[in-house]
Order: structure tokens, then sequence, then C-alpha cells
């Protein structure tokens, strides 16, 4: 069984881009709302926490795993028993980026995500990576902020290199493309017309390489913590999916 792991809502969309190609995989999602945002803790709570996670996933029959948190990447990687596969998310991304030697990109993610460097380690020098941290980003949507305040702190931190020129943005935070709409305005207004990625799209091509994605198709949700919000946008995401939605 595949185990996906984030402080919340942000692996549904690495489990989004999973479900479209392996509709029958059996999958146990946990998301630790209770502790979220990871994006703003210390290296050290952040392996506590993955530990944690890890546990609770491999105890709950999970073989295989997705951190489908960025800012646990290197936490998780750390972390991991010979006896468990782990798929994070910043590896697949450096590899489907090894076609575009030269490009100019702009990493959006927490602040964890940049401190462990891992996009960079992963990366290489294949591409020009500038890495731009928007603090309180993630949270705001984990909680379901206003979209003005999710533009507002979008806005603030794009500013920041306003005048520099991208040929693409990489969303390195799985909550980020749940407000994409906001960044691509926001991207397009000061970057111009310029490529966004999603890394879940890669992540999900090698799970389908590497995991067993064959079963019954269920998804069994663990939440630390109960928001409407998270439920909503399980059931707008998944609507036509068996799943259960269980706090623990
Ligand atoms: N979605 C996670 C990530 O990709 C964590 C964001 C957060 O909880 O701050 O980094």
């Amino acid at each position: 069984m595949i185990g996906l792991f984030d402080s919340g809502s942000g692996g549904l969309t690495v489990l989004t881009a999973l479900r479209k190609r392996a509709p029958k995989a059996d999958v146990i999602y946990f998301g630790d709302i209770v502790n979220a945002p990871y994006g703003e803790k210390n290296a050290d709570e952040l392996a506590r926490l993955s530990e944690a996670g890890l546990n609770r996933l491999t105890k709950e029959g999970a073989t295989q795993i997705v951190s489908a948190c960025n800012s646990l990447s290197l936490s998780v990687l750390m972390g991991a028993t010979e006896h468990t596969e782990i798929i994070e998310m910043t590896r697949p991304v450096a590899r489907m980026l090894r076609s575009r030697a030269g490009a100019r990109m702009l990493l959006l993610a927490t602040l964890a995500t940049i401190e462990s460097r891992m996009y960079p380690n992963a990366i290489g020098v294949t591409v020009l990576l500038d890495e731009l941290p928007i603090s309180g980003l993630a949270g705001a949507i984990e909680f379901g902020a206003p979209e003005e305040e999710v533009q507002k702190i979008v806005r603030e931190a794009f500013l920041k290199r306003r005048g520099k020129k991208y040929d693409a943005v990489i969303l390195g935070c799985t909550h980020y493309p749940l407000a994409r709409g906001v960044i691509e305005r926001e991207v397009a207004d000061i970057f111009g017309p310029i490529e966004i990625i999603d890394p879940a799209e890669a992540v999900a091509e090698e799970v389908m390489r590497r995991f067993d994605v064959e079963g019954s198709g269920k998804t069994r949700f663990l939440i630390s913590k109960d928001p409407d919000m998270f439920r909503k946008r399980v059931s707008e995401l998944f609507p036509a999916s068996s799943y259960t939605i269980e706090v623990v």
C-alpha cells in the first residue's frame, strides 16, 4: 500500500496527479494538520514530525511512501529505514529538468525547503535556479484564508524579484497548486507569460515507475485535526472516489 504524507491539504495535489494515472492504487494519506504549517519549522522539529508520520503510515500498512511535502524531503530521506521505499518531491523534478539545461527558473517554496538546500542539491548546475521563500503562504492556503490575503502574500514575495527574467516558475510547495489561479495571475503580471511547473506531475510519474499501483482504488485519509476545509477539498478533488476520513 502507498502512503502519502503532508502537513495537511498540500499532498492532495500530489494525490490528484497520482489518481489520474493510478485509479486502482491503494492509498493511505496522513495530513498532520495539527502541526501545520511545516514550512516554518526548524530541522529538528521536522525530523521529529517526519519520524512520527513515517511510523504512523508504516504501522497502518504502508510499505511504499511518498513524502508529498517538500519541507519534509530532507528529514524523510534522513529518517528512512532500509525497509521502506521512499519517493520525495525534489529528485523526480530534478530528473525532469535534465532536458532543460540553461533555463532560468524561480523556485517558490517554504523557508524550510529552501534552507534544506534539497532543490539546488538535486538539480545541480543543469538550470539556473533562483529560490524565493514565501513565508505564510502554505498556512494561509491550508486554513482557507480569503483570496485577497493569499494574493497579497504572493505579490509581496514576487515584488522582491521584480525586473528579473525567468523561463519558468516551480511550485516547490505542494500547497501552492491549490492557489494556482492567484499565483498564475501574479506571475503573469510581474514576470510575464512564463511556464508554471507543478512537481506533482513528475512525482506521480516516478510513483508509476517504481511503486505498486494495483489494488482496490480506496483511499484512507488520516488527519490529526478536523477542519471543514480538508473535507471540502477532498470531496471536491475526488468526487467519484471511494474514501474514508479518520481523525487520529
Ligand atoms: N506542503 C508542504 C510543502 O510542500 C508543507 C507546507 C507547510 O506545511 O508549510 O512544503
